[in-house]
């Protein structure tokens, strides 16, 4: 069979017998045969057994667990071309979702594609590694391409010198300065299972159910972020990529093109980052975040920087905005992949702020939220910026105007 297409998954795209097939590991135009993985009545989901021609657009994965392991999606794909096809991805789905065309910009890549995640969580089960795609099975690794070298050396030195019994995952996080690692174990767990002499200069954390217990150094990182320190602890929500980061907050400034007046409303603030980088461009921001550790990580993050015009509240984005009586010149959002819930919208609709910048790391919930504000809103640009080098996932940051 040809390979038409790509779908949003990275999944070369065929059609055999009026049923559409999606295929791992196949690149648009290639001709290939297929063993069918499952079957359903309209689809059916397989993986390439032989190739017969190959896409110029093929490049031989330099990660030896590709095929197996769920973690990356496109190490097959020429860079430049997943460039091109995570363009075309969110043209797709703004089209189908909210029928818009002629929108979306070319994708501000990634200046570093390997060893650019500073947070990566691995499953244990006596081996150490990630989920298949779409399964629980384990694929044993001894390292990713996606990691740094000092994280991928952690992992070395904790597949080999650890008791990894009662231990379900491991999380490491790191910053430009500071590593960070905690084991969520079971009950039965012992710490003297941790060889503490690994672990020189690195945060160690227990955590059993919701408790984190720090077994050495800090329960925080700290990264830099432009001129901003800022605080991360270990469950707070903080873009995964540093640099894409600093790309993804460069064009949000870009697109608010502030003039040092307003008033700004920044939703779903996690560790207050958006807010605190654009609060030297206005005259006041509020960020409403739920995770009430992220919102004490943000309040530090306030002091420490010596910002005195933003302030936080804890709690559900639309519950808040019902009560708030605070009157935005732009709305800062960026939710989770599931996108803004009907309360949200609804309460951003009726604040009808004259501009609306939506950070989504999600097009096809993206898409379907600026459907519901295209009565007040018209989209001016969205801006795709590639954060997650190699999978199918793109960060999109959309420009709203009130009509
Ligand atoms: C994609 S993160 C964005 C964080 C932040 N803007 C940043 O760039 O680091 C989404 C954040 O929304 C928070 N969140 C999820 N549901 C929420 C809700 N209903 N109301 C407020 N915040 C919510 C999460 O805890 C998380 O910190």
């Amino acid at each position: 069979m040809t390979i038409e297409t790509m779908d949003h998954q990275g999944r070369g795209i065929a059609h055999v017998d009026g049923k559409v097939i999606f295929v791992w590991n196949a690149l648009p135009e290639e001709v290939v045969e297929v063993e069918i993985l499952k079957e359903k009545k309209k689809w059916m989901e397989a993986r390439v057994v032989r190739f017969f021609s190959v896409s110029e657009d093929r490049i031989e994965s330099p990660c030896p667990y590709f095929l197996e392991c769920g973690g990356c999606d496109l190490l097959h794909f020429n860079y430049q071309k997943q460039l091109e096809y995570k363009k075309k991805k969110v043209c797709e789905l703004v089209k189908k979702f909210a029928g818009l065309d002629g929108v979306v910009q070319s994708v501000v890549p990634n200046d570093q594609p390997f060893g650019y995640r500073n947070k990566v969580i691995f499953q244990v089960d006596q081996r150490i590694g990630f989920y298949q795609k779409k399964s629980n099975q384990i694929v044993e690794v001894n390292g990713c391409l996606l990691l740094s070298k000092k994280m991928n050396l952690m992992l070395s030195l904790i597949k080999s010198k650890m008791d990894l019994s009662y231990v379900k995952e491991v999380m490491i996080r790191e910053s430009s300065c500071d590593m960070l690692v905690v084991f969520d174990v079971s009950s039965s767990f012992l710490v003297t299972q941790i060889p503490l002499e690994c672990f020189d200069g690195v945060s160690v954390l227990v955590k059993r159910g919701y408790e984190y217990e720090v077994i050495s150094g800090n329960d925080f990182l700290t990264e830099q972020i432009f001129d901003f320190v800022f605080k991360v602890s270990p469950s707070s929500f903080f873009q995964v990529n540093k640099s894409g980061m600093e790309k993804l907050y460069q064009t949000v400034i870009q697109c608010c093109d502030f003039s040092g007046s307003e008033k700004v409303l920044d939703l779903y603030c996690g560790t207050g980052t958006i807010g605190i980088v654009v609060s030297k461009n206005v005259q006041e921001v509020l960020g409403i975040e739920i995770y009430e550790e992220a919102v004490f990580d943000a309040m530090w993050n306030k002091e420490r920087n010596g910002i005195s015009n933003i302030e936080f509240l804890c709690g559900d984005t639309g519950t808040i905005l019902k009560k708030t009586l605070f009157d935005p010149d732009a709305v800062i959002v960026d939710p989770p992949r599931a996108g803004l819930d009907s309360l949200a919208i609804h309460e951003l609709k009726k604040i009808n702020a004259p501009k609306i910048i939506y950070v989504s790391c999600d097009p096809a919930t993206m898409s379907r939220d600026l459907k519901y504000l295209e009565t007040q809103y018209e989209v001016k640009t969205i801006i795709p910026v590639d954060m997650f080098s190699h999978t199918y996932h793109v960060e999109c940051v959309c420009v709203l105007n009130r009509q």
